[in-house]
């Protein structure tokens, strides 16, 4: 019986945890434009969602959304993310695309998942840790190309219940 109280509180507490940090990363403004979002959308559209969804949910490249991207990359800086995508991606042609276009390209990464845009440009030497700034939802009108990001998808953790896909 008290293990079960323990538990059920315990759940709860996490419940509470996971929710209190969703809300609070939802809302952080990242070191990106609106203007810097919208021209990476284009970008993505024309040499990434081939093998990355044009939902970032992957093909033959990985998901570029959600926990499955966060899992990567949460710990890791915007600079870092910048400077694996200019390096290596696209897969087919690495390192072609003009230095602003891969900047485009983290900024509409990074509102996609979650992470608002701001007053400040974001530059080569953007360095946020991007767990700080994503929620880890699907930001549907960034995807879309609307203006206001609000509506958000929760998406499925790879070790969660359910998960595992
Ligand atoms: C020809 C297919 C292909 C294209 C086009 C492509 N990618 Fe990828 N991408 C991959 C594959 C496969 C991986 C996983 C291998 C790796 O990490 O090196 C990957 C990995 C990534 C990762 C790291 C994901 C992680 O969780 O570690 C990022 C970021 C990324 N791509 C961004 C982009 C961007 C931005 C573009 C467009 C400029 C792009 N990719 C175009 C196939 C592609």
């Amino acid at each position: 019986m008290a293990v079960e109280i323990r538990i059920v509180a315990l759940f709860a507490l996490l419940v509470a945890a996971m929710l209190g940090g969703r809300t609070q990363a939802a809302d952080a403004v990242g070191p990106f434009t609106q203007a810097q979002v919208s021209a990476g959308r284009n970008a993505f559209l024309t040499y990434c969602s081939g093998c990355h969804n044009s939902y970032l949910l992957g093909n033959s490249g990985p998901p570029l959304a959600g926990p499955f991207f966060l899992d990567d990359w949460a710990a890791k800086s915007t600079h870092q993310l910048f400077r694996f995508a200019s390096t290596n991606m696209p897969l087919n042609a690495p390192g072609t695309l003009p230095q602003e276009t891969y900047l485009n390209l983290i900024a509409f990464i990074l509102a996609v998942n979650g992470a608002r845009p701001g007053q400040t440009p974001f530059s080569k030497d953007s360095d946020v840790t991007i767990g700080g700034i994503v929620s880890g939802n699907l930001v549907v009108p960034v995807l879309e190309g609307e203006p206001d990001p609000v509506r958000t998808l929760p998406l499925r953790t790879k070790s969660g219940p359910g998960g595992g896909h």
